[in-house]
């Protein structure tokens, strides 16, 4: 079995994957543990594998957890083997199992990330046993204790490692149990490293860390809704310098809450909320949102513009536009418009807009720690493939801006070649045209020169560049380059 057989780069779904369904997103907790994870929704769940389906995990409906748990395991770690993101393997096999309650889901979807996450470590052990290695996952990962464990190996020979247990000492309590001695370089593809300008011992260490989930307050004055989250019973902190982004912690689904269905808050990592707030476009103004997705930059955009104005949402994948639409209706924003774009010219007159958003589709290196499959689908060709989509989506976009206007590049990839190497071949290529736009860091207040860096290792949420861009006041309408 090779480790990186294909990849699914951050943005780009495979050619032959049916779209997800319209009401897909960045899941909150839905039973289970891990943030923007596998959604399952109980009602659609069946308790023999859907008609015209491949058989999903196919154990009898008698099983114990754990067999069935290893089944999902191997399910998922072969299909993402094989270039398909977990989340989504995840998700489309437990919806087919009625029979799983919240805890049984919550460690399952906590067992398939585990298993990725120390994938590095463990796979030598997948030839001798794939329970081994998934007892090895779990236990590294601290998961709670759960009976399944019990039927993979030695439980009551182990004891569990301390929650505050460090990189290196899981190391050496792995080489006390497996006499492997395991590199924490090996946690990573081993071309990461040489493709990125960050602290790569600090970066491993906080991919071995599990992924905080974050909300985005609708509202300015964040109070009512965080009253109203610890109401009931969701761990809630309010980020020191961002009120409105809220740390939370809950095994009950945040979206059965009344204030989610009220539109009064968006599940929207820590990073994601970073690069609403370096656009920071003005009430009344009209932004275009070039790779809007599922939409979750749109809304915030929205948000910021306290509903005044317009924000031109688009992306290339149609389908997820209509999640935009259903988003923002549920928002209460009435200034997004959505419509499909296929990569060429711009969805209006050229030089029209205060700021263009391009969000572009990356390697997704930046979120390694929420999803750790990608770490072994993502090859080095892919980055390469990528850059280019990447210089060609800037390009295109620099033409909607208007004089004087914002053109606002970000990506949650720690990659030099589609961060920094981008932004500086487009500034040299128009250096008449747009120059950076010096900002304060949202988290830290601390001055930038327009290049806006969040790390992973600092931040409790995903890793993400984002560069600022003003276009001269003077210049004609810059036109795109074919
Ligand atoms: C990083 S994602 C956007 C995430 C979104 N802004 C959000 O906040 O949820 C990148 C998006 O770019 C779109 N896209 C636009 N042009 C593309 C191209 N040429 N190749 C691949 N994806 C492209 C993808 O469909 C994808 O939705």
């Amino acid at each position: 079995m090779k480790s990186s057989p294909g990849s699914r780069p951050h943005g780009r779904r495979p050619s032959k994957a049916r779209p997800p369904r319209p009401a897909a997103r960045p899941s909150p907790t839905r039973g289970r543990t891990e943030p923007g994870r596998a959604r399952v929704e109980p009602a659609r769940r069946q308790t023999a594998p859907a008609r015209g389906r491949s058989a999903p995990a196919a154990q009898p409906r008698s099983a114990g957890i754990a067999e069935i748990a290893r089944g999902i395991a191997e399910r998922v770690l072969y299909a993402s083997l094989r270039g398909s993101p977990a989340d989504r393997e995840l998700s489309r096999i437990l919806r087919t199992w009625r029979s799983l309650g919240p805890a049984d889901l919550r460690f399952v979807s906590r067992l398939v990330f585990a298993l990725f996450r120390w994938w590095g470590w463990t796979r030598p052990f997948r030839d001798k046993s794939l329970h081994r290695v998934l007892f090895l996952s779990y236990w590294l990962d601290g998961g709670p204790s759960h009976p399944a464990l019990a039927a993979w190996g030695p439980a009551k020979e182990l004891q569990p490692l301390p929650a505050t247990a460090t990189l290196d000492a899981k190391a050496e309590a792995f080489r006390r149990l497996t006499r492997e001695r395991p590199s924490a370089a090996s946690l990573v593809p081993e071309w990461f490293g040489g493709m990125t300008d960050g602290p790569v011992p600090e970066l491993i260490q906080s991919f071995a860390g599990t992924p905080a989930l974050w909300v985005r307050s609708r509202d300015e004055d964040a109070q009512p809704l965080l009253g109203e989250l610890r109401a009931a019973g969701v761990e809630s902190t309010p980020h020191p310098a961002v009120a409105q982004a809220i740390r939370v912690r809950s095994d009950a689904s945040l979206y059965d809450l009344e204030a989610f269905q009220q539109g009064r808050f968006e599940v929207q990592d820590l990073a994601s909320q970073v690069v609403g707030l370096v656009c920071a476009p003005a009430p009344g103004g009209r932004w275009w949102d070039a790779c809007a997705g599922f939409g979750g930059k749109t809304l915030h955009l929205g948000s910021l513009m306290r509903g005044k104005g317009t924000v031109v949402a688009t992306d290339l994948r149609g389908y997820k536009l209509e999640e935009v639409r259903r988003r923002a209706r549920r928002a209460g924003l009435s200034n997004i418009s959505a419509r499909e774009w296929d990569g060429r010219g711009a969805p209006a007159k050229s030089g029209s807009f205060d700021g263009v958003l391009v969000d572009a589709p990356c390697s997704g290196t930046g979120t390694w720690r929420r999803n750790p499959d990608a770490r072994w689908r993502t090859k080095p060709s892919d980055v390469d493939e990528l850059a280019v989509i990447q210089a060609g989506l800037l390009r295109q976009c620099a033409a909607g801006v208007k004089p004087g206007g914002l053109l606002v590049y970000a990506v949650c990839s720690l990659l030099r070649k589609e961060t920094t190497d981008i932004v500086d071949a487009f500034l040299s290529e128009r250096r008449e045209s747009f120059v950076l736009d010096p900002a304060p860091h949202p988290l830290s207040g601390e001055p930038t020169d327009g290049r806006v860096w969040v790390w992973p290792q600092s931040s409790e949420g995903d890793g993400m560049f984002v560069a600022r861009m003003r276009r001269a006041a003077t210049t004609a309408p810059t036109e795109p380059r074919a």
